[in-house]
């Protein structure tokens, strides 16, 4: 939700920001800008359009400066055009601000400044915040400092706001709340960041502002102030990223890439914690409240989009493994309502970024009510791990596609981990069945590698369905919010309408849908519910309805009835979504691609939604 690079040094400006924000583009991408301080003045580029319209724009003009910001915006305020671009200029010209986030009571502020002279461009909240920083510094006769200081205590919202001024020529104000900002600490210069892939290739040594702190940046020096204005010691962190992660590594797309890195990454989320022969599973994060977890009268999950598909899944192993009762809800929903927090309640809040707004606020709200809060996110060092009362990294690596794969498949062996453990040390798991659980586990990575070697056969699906319209995805089971992830990677990517139910549910309404246009991907792999969901297939094609099933290899029934198959390997019912995800990811991918979208930055998305 908006990208924010700054430097201040002694290299060139331009080259450092338009780099960083191409690897920031995921965060948003309808329009770009620039401001660079060139002897004293400020020189501003601004395109909607992509940071490549950006760097056309700037082509051939001088851009000469060891100091700048830069932006690139998912619009929340105002239509994605040239004007309503970031940065934007105070009145006088003098001070440029880049903005990562919401001012709720910007209009209020608008007004005011409005019957004091004050003339806006655009229709932003955020430049209403160059105006008033103008306004609070002229009426206060105060440094910029202090102004800023005056300016956050009367803004309402989250941001991060990055401010170059003419008549500081030396440094760089950046403050934060509620949205991600990184300073990458080098020899004679600093980077800013609305996350370390900027950052990555010139330092390592890292500073992750907080809530509430301002922070100066000189070329030597970085001060960092809290709330009542006392300087804090930065904490510089070394970044685990290499550079590889945020390459496309000759890949055609970075989802591409992603979903093909899914055996990787799932071993990764499992090496140092699993040990099937020893029979040994451990979770660091997990250790410290496992009494928690197993006298929990109730877990509440808290996520958004794919993670809460992944959340949907973890109530099924909870339930089945550890026998807690489970609520999954969406954080948006569960924060506004004045949700009953008992006491032994654990909350578990799922995030890929740990930036996601409504997922940040609502374990806030869960907190405040007594809740113990452990957070299963992929980014280290993101806002929601490091309000969590203990979590686990589910270690994917950066995913850059704003569509989630390898997120997802990460997040659920990070869960299926946690519901083993605690069903195990709890007992309701028995000795056997644990044992199987974690061989079968160790098993997933090359189970889902012998998928991804379908990818053709499954190219070849998505060129008989790409012209369609509608789709419907069915699943029962661990295999319903596979059916909704499935709905969600088509819609995202190919712009094509699709819809996930439960299996069952299809005969109470959506099965009026069903002709030979709609195509219907079932999820029928051998499970509990195999010979219902066989039913519920016989259903649609009674009705001429089209079935692309994905099924166990070796399933001849299902290949004889249906129109396409995938065919997956068998694993144990609570680890299929693993690999039955997999298909439903290539299908969606190659549909977008034959249709020609750009898959990794499907319009009006952006992949960090860090307002609510
Ligand atoms: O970073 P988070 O996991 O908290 O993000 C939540 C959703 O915004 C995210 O999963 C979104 O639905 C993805 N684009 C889905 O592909």
């Amino acid at each position: 939700m908006c990208g924010i690079v700054g430097y201040i040094g002694n290299r060139q400006a331009y080259p450092v920001i338009l780099k960083g924000l191409k690897r920031l583009e995921y965060r948003g991408y309808d329009s770009a800008g620039i401001a660079l301080l060139q002897e004293g003045q400020l020189a501003v580029h601004k395109k909607q359009g992509k940071v490549a319209d950006l760097e056309e724009l700037v082509a051939g003009k001088r851009v000469q400066a060891n100091i700048g910001i830069g932006h690139t915006r998912w619009a929340t305020h105002g239509a994605p055009n040239d004007i309503n671009a970031h940065p934007h200029l105070s009145g006088d010209g003098k001070l440029a601000i880049v903005h990562n986030g919401i001012i709720e009571n910007y209009a209020s502020i608008k007004k005011d400044l409005i019957q004091k002279g004050h003339r806006f461009l655009g229709d932003t909240d955020s430049e209403v915040i160059a105006h008033f920083i103008e306004e609070i510094k002229r009426q206060n006769q105060c440094a910029l400092e202090e102004a800023i200081r005056l300016v956050l205590k009367r803004i309402v919202g989250a941001y991060v706001i990055v401010i170059l001024d003419c008549d500081n020529p030396g440094e760089l104000i950046a403050v934060r709340k509620g949205s991600p900002l990184v300073i990458g600490i080098g020899k004679g210069e600093h980077f800013l960041a609305s996350d370390a892939s900027p950052i990555i290739e010139y330092t390592q040594e890292v500073v992750y502002v907080n809530d509430y702190e301002i922070a100066i940046v000189r070329p030597d020096e970085l001060v960092l102030k809290n709330s009542s204005n006392e300087v804090q010691t930065p904490y510089i962190q070394k970044l685990d990223m290499e550079l590889a992660s945020i390459e496309k590594d000759g890949y055609d797309y970075f989802m591409q890439k992603e979903i093909f890195e899914q055996p990787q990454r799932i071993f990764d989320s499992l090496r140092g914690r699993l040990n099937a022969q020893k029979g040994r599973l451990t979770l660091g994060g997990l250790h410290q409240y496992m009494d928690a977890f197993i006298q929990a009268n109730r877990m509440v999950i808290l996520a958004c989009g794919t993670s809460w598909h992944a959340g949907l899944v973890a109530e099924y192993m909870i339930e089945k493994m550890a026998r807690i009762p489970v609520e999954v809800e969406y954080a948006s929903e569960f924060r506004y309502r004045d949700p009953i927090i008992n006491k032994g309640d654990v909350i578990l809040a799922i995030s890929q970024s740990g930036e996601t707004a409504d997922t940040l606020v609502a374990i806030e709200e869960a907190k405040e009510k007594g809740a113990v809060v452990f957070g299963v996110c992929n980014v280290v060092g993101a806002s929601i791990p490091r309000v969590s009362h203990a979590g686990a990294y589910t270690h994917a690596g950066p995913e850059i596609g704003v569509a989630s794969t390898k997120a997802f498949t990460a997040q659920l062996t990070v869960l299926v981990q946690i519901a083993i453990k605690v069903g195990y040390e709890k007992g309701t798991l028995s000795p056997s069945q644990y044992f199987n659980l974690l061989h079968a586990l160790e098993q997933i990575p090359d189970k889902v590698a012998e998928v991804l070697k379908k990818d053709q056969e499954i190219k070849e699906i998505a060129r008989k369905y790409e012209g369609y319209k509608d789709f419907l995805f069915l699943g029962r089971g661990y295999n319903f919010p596979v059916a909704l992830e499935g709905a969600l990677k088509l819609k995202e990517v190919s712009y094509i309408h699709a819809e996930g139910y439960p299996a069952a549910e299809m005969k109470h309404g959506p099965i009026a849908l069903v002709e030979e246009s709609l195509p219907v991907v079932f999820i029928a792999t051998r499970d509990a519910h195999y010979s219902k969901i066989v039913s519920n297939i016989q259903e649609v094609k009674a009705r001429n309805g089209k079935v692309i099933a994905v099924v166990n290899e070796g399933d001849d029934t299902l290949r004889e009835l249906v129109d396409d198959v995938i065919a997956v390997p068998e694993t144990e019912e609570a680890l299929a979504p693993l690999v039955n995800v997999i298909p439903l990811q290539l299908l969606a991918y190659h549909i977008g691609v034959l249709k020609n979208l750009d898959v990794d930055k499907p319009r009006n998305l952006a992949k960090s939604v860090t307002v609510e």
